[in-house]
């Protein structure tokens, strides 16, 4: 921070006045559920973007990111807050103002902003949804916004979708505004009722494994997905009276599949279905302390997202496979989008060298270059500091 400090007095010739964080998130199971009516198990890590700000006199907004030292000051005005491709990242942040703008708050006076995030970039850790939240925290605190932690959540979500152009689900947002230390929180993204978990997995942590492979949602196969989803529900509308996939039973699925009448779009389904009904027995499991059955489930929700979603690939096959036949994990998946990204795993903490040691080993000789790996610790949402 006080490093920041000097790189905004640098920037912008004066001190900022707030300092504010964002995490990242992990999901632990339920994925490609969100925008499907399901539950989710996500949590909000230490790994995230920092930010310090302070207002300027004019209608201005210049914002600088450590990370991007080469792209220089972001600037634009109040005044014209549409999309633009030479703004990059800042496009994120300019999203959050215009709908709040839009949605009545009054954000008049120009700011200046220095971000430095940690979460690796294209990791899959929603370093995105960390700038968008971030962004809300700070102009929340700057101009006494009186909004709902809920509505920023939304709007973040709403920026992703309408000024960036992906069709994401709302977990990323919820999971950084409203994580809770050492907890994860499942989510009913139809109903958006959500239950806070102990994240207490006793000998073991959560391992992240980087493929190092960047992905970037726009550019994949991400809205083709959801547009699969889209269709699969349409057919089975016919037949059923349902809402969302995320309303399906196994059973129920199983006996109506022919209904779809085409076999990826009944592999999509499939998966937004049992995984979502993972994600409640996964929850289950970890409440009971039964680890074993939580890790399996893990297993379970990678082979689903390989076969029937296909959304992995080698890099997160190959991390992932390395990871379940370590004798010291009880499982592990994909998280995230997928296409690249990180994966996770659930890790003998007493046994964590040789994991990391024998994890890296083989990823290096099959992919060619390094993986990552980190013990995620589990953090609060998005504030001020
Ligand atoms: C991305 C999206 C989320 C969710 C996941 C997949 O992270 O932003 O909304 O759909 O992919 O579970």
């Amino acid at each position: 921070m006080k490093q920041l400090q000097v790189i905004f007095e640098e920037k912008f010739g004066r001190k900022a006045t707030g300092e504010y964080f964002a995490p990242g998130r992990i999901n632990l199971i339920g994925e490609h559920t969100d925008y499907n009516g399901g539950n989710v198990f996500p949590a909000a890590i230490t790994l995230g973007t920092y930010g310090l700000a302070g207002k300027r006199e004019d209608k201005e907004v210049h914002l600088y990111s450590e990370n991007f030292q080469e792209k220089a000051v972001i600037s634009f005005s109040l005044e014209d807050l549409s999309y633009d491709k030479a703004h990059d990242w800042g496009n994120y942040p300019k999203g959050v103002i215009r709908y709040l703008k839009e949605t009545g708050y009054t954000i008049e006076q120009g700011f200046n902003v220095v971000f430095y995030g940690n979460i690796p970039n294209g990791a899959g850790l929603s370093s995105s949804a960390s700038i968008e939240l971030l962004t809300g925290v700070l102009l929340q605190d700057l101009f006494d916004l009186k909004i709902d932690r809920l509505d920023l959540v939304k709007i973040g979500k709403k920026v992703e979708n309408e000024f960036i152009g992906v069709n994401s689900g709302i977990m990323d947002q919820f999971a950084i505004g409203m994580g809770q230390k050492d907890h994860a929180l499942l989510l009913d993204t139809n109903t958006l009722a959500y239950e806070v978990v102990p994240a207490a997995f006793g000998d073991y942590v959560v391992a992240i494994m980087n493929t190092n492979k960047r992905r970037e949602l726009a550019d994949s196969k991400y809205n083709e997905r959801r547009s699969e989803c889209e269709e699969a529900l349409r057919r089975l509308q016919t037949k059923l009276s349902i809402q969302s996939l995320g309303e399906l039973d196994e059973q129920t699925f199983s006996e109506h599949a022919t209904i779809i009448e085409d076999e990826t779009l009944v592999k999509r389904a499939k998966h937004a279905v049992t995984e979502n009904q993972r994600t409640l027995k996964a929850k289950a499991a970890l409440e009971k302390g039964d680890l074993e059955t939580f890790g399996l489930l893990l297993n379970a929700s990678h082979a689903s997202l390989k076969e029937d979603y296909e959304v992995t690939g080698i890099e997160l096959d190959t991390l992932v496979a390395a990871a379940q036949k370590h004798p010291s994990v009880l499982g592990a998946r994909m998280t995230g989008a997928g296409f690249g990204g990180c994966a996770i795993a659930l890790v003998k903490q007493a046994d964590w060298e040789a994991f990391v040691a024998a994890i890296s080993e083989e990823y290096l000789s099959e992919i060619g270059y390094a993986t990552d790996i980190y013990q995620a610790s589990i953090d609060d949402g998005a504030r001020k500091l």
